[in-house]
């Protein structure tokens, strides 16, 4: 019988026991995770109870979850960041606190796009550019999200043609399929089965609180299964893959919350099996739309990638202005053509465009004419590229499969990893 002690434990101190490596200290490190998650996921309340609380919740978390990862059965936590450990738990954490640190990793970036609708500035300088520049820093998969896009695209033939769109615009934008693997999220079904096994310890309270989910409800889609457990999907995709590091936009970040805090609930009960991820947000996380608000394919607020010509200057035309008189000066910064002009333009060319503004007698409109000649010639290549592939879909298709098979390969491994742990296998 362990001799119970009693240890104030603050939370950093418990962060430092943690990140170092020993199998002992799996639990204390599965353990803070577990509390560094609800913190950072789901706010106010958490922090609140570890924070101040008498009988703090997180600590008690913390201290099953130890309880439970290393076999020791008297671990118990109460009172103001007082836990009593047993000594042999302490000792697990101190030998684990001086043993000498985890060899990190290497880099895997992974990444999805859904063809859900036309992609747009948003999609290419929030995911796409930074996904092609990752290319050449490590190994590199991105993937179509046919699975995710079914659950608001209910047409065969619209699915297969954006599905297209997605895969030749990577291509004409620059992906090289010699660096990074490109597949179609449906070519590697493993996902389907990991999203499974996953779902099985997911709390709805999880999924109850996805942004996205509201979102889409509000937007009048009807509350369907696969709406509402779309995140586990996309923490399948994740995870299948051993990434480590996963280029996205604002927007994916709460999805990225979800991942881990799927990866901890999955470690309590089963032991390690996937590599924790983390989003990598690029230069442009949030791109406006039309109207102010975020581009995105759902809102009709959109510059389409591979418009030109009149199509994309009746889209610059509806980009939102104000009513200050044009000689006025004007701050530059909260302005859409601006900061649309920004993604495109030098630093040089930017401060041209902000000293015009400021200095009156130019506006929004002669911004707007900038932006649609800046468009028209950073894209020009992408564009030739893009009509290339169009003219020659057996290319598309041939990198497809290609990627589909590499990417398989990694996915059975991680699944068959996870069937073992389950007791499937
Ligand atoms: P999706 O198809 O909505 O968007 C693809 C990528 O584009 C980014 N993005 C933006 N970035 C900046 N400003 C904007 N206005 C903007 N609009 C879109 C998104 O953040 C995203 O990175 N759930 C994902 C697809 C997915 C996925 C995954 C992503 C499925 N499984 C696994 C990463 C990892 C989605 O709907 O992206």
């Amino acid at each position: 019988m362990n001799t119970p002690v009693n240890v104030a434990l603050p939370s950093m101190r418990i962060a430092a026991i943690v990140n170092s490596a020993s199998d002992l200290a799996v639990g204390a490190r599965h353990a803070c995770a577990l509390v560094e998650e609800r913190v950072r996921c789901w706010g106010a309340n958490t922090r609140g109870q570890i924070g101040t609380g008498s009988t703090s919740a997180g600590l008690i978390a913390m201290a099953s979850v130890v309880a439970n990862l290393t076999g020791v059965s008297d671990v118990q936590a109460g009172g103001d960041f007082t836990c009593a450990l047993s000594a042999q738990t302490l000792d697990a954490a101190r030998r684990a606190r001086d043993a000498p640190p985890v060899m990190e990793r290497p880099k895997r970036y992974l990444s999805g796009i859904q063809p859900s609708g036309e992609l747009h500035l948003g999609n290419y300088f929030g995911a796409m550019r930074q996904h092609i520049a990752h290319q050449h820093q490590g190994n590199s998969y991105y993937f179509i999200a046919n699975y995710h896009a079914l659950t608001t695209v209910h047409d065969a033939a619209k699915l297969r043609a954006m599905t297209f769109d997605v895969a030749a615009s990577y291509l004409a934008f620059g992906l090289d399929p010699t660096r990074a693997v490109l597949f179609r999220q449906s070519d590697v079904p493993e996902v389907t089965e990991l999203s499974w096994l996953l779902s099985t310890v997911c709390a709805m309270g999880l999924l109850q609180r996805a942004v996205s989910f509201k979102d889409k409800l509000e937007q009048g889609f009807e509350p369907k299964v696969g709406l509402f457990t779309y995140p586990v999907l996309m923490a399948a995709d994740i995870l299948a893959y051993d990434s480590t590091t996963v280029p996205v936009g604002q927007d994916q970040i709460q999805h990225l919350e979800i991942t881990r805090d799927l990866v901890t609930a999955f470690h309590a009960i089963y032991g390690e099996v996937f590599v924790r991820p983390e989003p990598l947000l690029g230069e442009a996380p949030l791109v406006p739309g039309l109207d102010g608000l975020k581009m995105s394919k759902s809102y009709g607020n959109t510059i389409p990638l591979m418009a030109a010509g009149k199509p994309l200057k009746e889209r610059i035309n509806r980009i939102v202005t104000d009513s200050t008189p044009l000689e006025d000066p004007k701050d530059p910064e909260p302005r859409v053509a601006f900061k649309l002009y920004s993604l495109f333009a030098t630093a040089e060319e930017r401060a041209v465009m902000a000293d015009k503004y400021r200095a009156g007698g130019f506006g929004d409109g002669h911004a707007k004419v900038e932006l649609r000649a800046k468009i028209e010639e950073v894209f020009a290549d992408a564009r030739a590229r893009r009509a290339h592939f169009d003219a020659h879909p057996d290319e598309v298709e041939d990198v497809l499969r290609e990627g589909a098979r590499q990417a398989r390969e990694v996915a059975r491994a991680t699944l068959d990893r996870a069937r073992r742990a389950v007791g499937l296998s």
